[in-house]
């Protein structure tokens, strides 16, 4: 398939995806088995990525989804997101896996994960699809990660720039002359 045009190249195949997300699925599933862990996707980019992850763990599970704020609009002071929708479940005493698109600077999952962590459930992790350790700034790593890469600007199964791409089936890297517009 030739790729979509604004893309250089194509990072991660649909293919290569797949395997590394039901790779982690059963990795969650041997630890979460017994547990019913709330599966917490974070809006809106981890969509594709959490509803294929979901269907790889095979073990009772529950949905729940939260959307922060981002802080690259320059709306949020202090340098933490803010939570723009919140869960429906009380996480009290609950084990919760924290879905995330992409790891960057860390900020946002470092923001959303002390949000949590003060509702007192039983533990929190959080996977992500895509690790960009180079740029990170928080003291946050993740506790699973599908695919760690430098810095680059990605778009595809899921992730977005200006709300665009996320429905591409593959991870490709962006055009600079898109963004640079
Ligand atoms: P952080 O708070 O700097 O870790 O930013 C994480 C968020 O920035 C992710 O959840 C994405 O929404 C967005 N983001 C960071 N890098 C990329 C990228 O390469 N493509 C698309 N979105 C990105
Ligand atoms: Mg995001």
């Amino acid at each position: 398939m030739t790729p979509h045009p604004d893309i250089v190249y194509v990072l991660f195949t649909e293919a290569e995806i797949a395997k590394a997300v039901c790779d982690m699925g059963k990795r969650l599933r041997n630890y979460y088995a017994d547990k019913n862990p709330v599966v917490v996707c974070t809006l809106k980019g981890a969509v594709t990525f959490f509803a294929d992850l979901v269907r790889a763990m095979d073990c009772p599970v529950q949905f729940d989804f939260l959307q922060a704020s981002s802080y690259h609009d320059g709306t949020t002071s202090g340098g933490c997101v803010q939570i723009k929708k919140d869960l429906e479940t009380d996480i009290a005493g609950r084990h919760v896996i924290l879905v995330e698109d992409i790891i960057d600077t860390g900020n946002t999952i470092a923001c959303v994960k002390q949000v949590l962590l003060a509702r007192n459930p039983a533990s929190v992790r959080t996977v992500c699809l895509v690790d960009k350790p180079d740029r990170r700034t928080a003291d946050i790593q993740s506790d699973d990660t599908c695919f760690c890469i430098p810095d680059a600007f990605i778009v595809g199964y899921g992730l977005d720039y200006a709300q665009r791409y996320r429905n591409l089936p593959y991870i490709g890297v962006l055009k600079e002359s898109v963004y640079a517009k």
